[in-house]
């Protein structure tokens, strides 16, 4: 090859190159998450691109580019399961390049969950040196939460909070999580369940989560050593049914008692099971027994609900009911007297 072709072709290889260089940082495809959060880095160095639009599930962020700016930052929330996002840069109403991401949620109580589809995704950790040090020149990457049980005053001076703060945006919050003290729980320690991911990330929390929470809670032993304990608490695996950092249900529920019980029990959603097996015999006018929709008697102000007599952490009666000693009946007599 003659040098001037060879440097044209060099122009036109390098040329080529601009529209794979200008593009997703951030998030690597084919990443799982636990948490809904996903935050997309996109760098507009080689695109000359007026805006971005970042889509999926008919949910669309635009994003200006201003001149001076190149790497533009944004937490999206995804979909349970599998998702598709587009990144579409922009100029002058034309497209310049669109690129695209799968990520998958895998909620706790998800229930489409196709294992096959899932074996292609994997967690990626964010917080390592070498994936850190590509924000350190604009975001300021050291802890700065107190570990010697302070509060802060101003949740909005954690390095934390810049990125994260999306994340405490729900109804009901939970208290380490709302006053940002987040390596409580995220203390870089693993449990027997996530040993595998051992110095992962600087934020690695338990699992199971269980002797974590314990260092707060009082009882959580007494319900591992309870005489009936429910299996996704002896597995200790709180979060199966809590959002550690919060919810729009009550006790940060990640859904609502009834509906969080029926995801796992759909069978029992009709309350037919409660009164044969005690020997009442003859099934209510209904057909079964209300589970939802009338005043618990035994619990004023709140809704009759699966938890109205069952415990869902442990109980000393049979099937998990809330009744003293193991006298079957006891558990009617908490609203029905006599
Ligand atoms: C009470 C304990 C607790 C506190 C406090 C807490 N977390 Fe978590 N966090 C967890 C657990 C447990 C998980 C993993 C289980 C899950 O959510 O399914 C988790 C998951 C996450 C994830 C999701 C990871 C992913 O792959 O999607 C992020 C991000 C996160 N926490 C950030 C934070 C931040 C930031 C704070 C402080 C505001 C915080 N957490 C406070 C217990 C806690
Ligand atoms: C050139 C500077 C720059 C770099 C490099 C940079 N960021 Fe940002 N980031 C910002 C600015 C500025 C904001 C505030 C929001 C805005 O003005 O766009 C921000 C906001 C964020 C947010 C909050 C977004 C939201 O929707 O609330 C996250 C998360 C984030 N950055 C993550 C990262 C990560 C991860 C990296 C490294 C891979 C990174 N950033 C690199 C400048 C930068
Ligand atoms: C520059 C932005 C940024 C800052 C600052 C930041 N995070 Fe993150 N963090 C991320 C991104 C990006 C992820 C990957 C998940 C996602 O895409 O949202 C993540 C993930 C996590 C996870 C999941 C585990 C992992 O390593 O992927 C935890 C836990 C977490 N962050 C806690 C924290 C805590 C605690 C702080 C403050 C001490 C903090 N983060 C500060 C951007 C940031
Ligand atoms: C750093 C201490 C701390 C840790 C660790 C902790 N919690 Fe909490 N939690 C609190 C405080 C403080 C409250 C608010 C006081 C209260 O209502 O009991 C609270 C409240 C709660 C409530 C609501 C209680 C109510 O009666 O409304 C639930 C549910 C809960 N936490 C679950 C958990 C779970 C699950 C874990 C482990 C993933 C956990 N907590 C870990 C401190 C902690
Ligand atoms: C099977 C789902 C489930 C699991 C798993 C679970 N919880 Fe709960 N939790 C609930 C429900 C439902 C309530 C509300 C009970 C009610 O109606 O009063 C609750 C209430 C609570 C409360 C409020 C006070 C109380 O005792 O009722 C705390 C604290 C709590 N849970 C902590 C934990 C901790 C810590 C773990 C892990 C060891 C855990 N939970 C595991 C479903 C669960
Ligand atoms: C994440 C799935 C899951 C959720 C959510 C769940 N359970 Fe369970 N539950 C199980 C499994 C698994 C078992 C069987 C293992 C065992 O016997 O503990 C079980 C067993 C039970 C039993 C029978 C215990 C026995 O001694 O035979 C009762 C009663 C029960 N659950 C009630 C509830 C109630 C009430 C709720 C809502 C507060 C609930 N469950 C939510 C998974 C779940
Ligand atoms: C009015 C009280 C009451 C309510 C409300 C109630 N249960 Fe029960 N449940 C019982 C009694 C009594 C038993 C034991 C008799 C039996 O097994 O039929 C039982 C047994 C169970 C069992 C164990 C069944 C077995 O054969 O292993 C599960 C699981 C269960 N309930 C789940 C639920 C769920 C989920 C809800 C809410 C949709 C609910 N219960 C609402 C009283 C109740
Ligand atoms: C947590 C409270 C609670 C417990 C425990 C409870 N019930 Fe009920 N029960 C109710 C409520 C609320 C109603 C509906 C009353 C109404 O609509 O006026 C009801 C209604 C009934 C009815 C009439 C249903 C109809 O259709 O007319 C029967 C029979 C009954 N319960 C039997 C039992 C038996 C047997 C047990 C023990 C296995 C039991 N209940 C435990 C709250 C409870």
């Amino acid at each position: 090859m003659k040098p001037l072709y060879l440097l044209l072709f060099l122009i036109a290889a390098l040329c080529g190159n601009t529209q794979e260089k200008s593009s997703i940082h951030l998030p690597q495809d084919k990443t799982r998450y636990v948490g809904e959060s996903s935050t997309f880095v996109i760098d507009t160095t080689f695109s000359e691109a007026d805006s971005i639009v970042i889509e999926h599930s008919n949910k669309t962020t635009t994003l200006e580019v201003k001149p001076q700016k190149d790497t533009y930052c944004k937490t999206i929330k995804l979909d349970p399961g599998q998702n598709t996002v587009f990144v579409t840069l922009y100029k002058g109403g034309e497209v310049v390049q669109k690129s695209s991401r799968e990520l998958y949620f895998l909620s706790e109580l998800f229930e489409g969950i196709d294992e096959y589809e899932l074996q292609e995704y994997d967690i990626r950790f964010f917080h390592k040196d070498e994936k850190e040090n590509k924000c350190a020149s604009c975001h300021n990457m050291k802890s700065n939460i107190p570990t010697n049980n302070e509060v802060l005053e101003d949740v909005t001076k954690t390095t934390c909070y810049e990125c994260h703060n999306g994340m405490i945006s729900t109804r009901n919050t939970h208290a380490p999580a709302a006053n940002w003290l987040c390596t409580d729980c995220h203390n870089g320690k693993f449990g027997e369940y996530n040993m595998q991911d051992k110095g992962a990330s600087k934020y690695l929390v338990a699992d199971p989560v269980a002797k974590t929470c314990s260092e707060c809670h009082e009882g959580v032993e007494e319900w591992e050593k309870s005489r009936f304990s429910h299996g996704p608490v002896n597995d200790g695996r709180c979060e199966r049914c809590h959002n550690p950092h919060g919810s729009d249900n009550e006790f940060f529920l990640r859904k609502s008692i009834w509906n969080l019980c029926t995801t796992c029990h759909a069978e029992m959603s009709n309350g037919q099971h409660v009164i044969p097996a005690i020997g009442f015999g003859a099934p209510t006018k209904s057909g079964g027994h209300p589970t939802k929709g009338r005043d618990d008697p035994a619990r004023p102000g709140r809704e009759l609900t699966c938890s109205g007599c069952h415990n869902p952490h442990g109980s000393s009666g049979l099937f998990l009911l809330r009744m003293r000693g193991t006298m079957p009946y006891g558990v009617c007599q908490r609203c029905h007297k006599k």
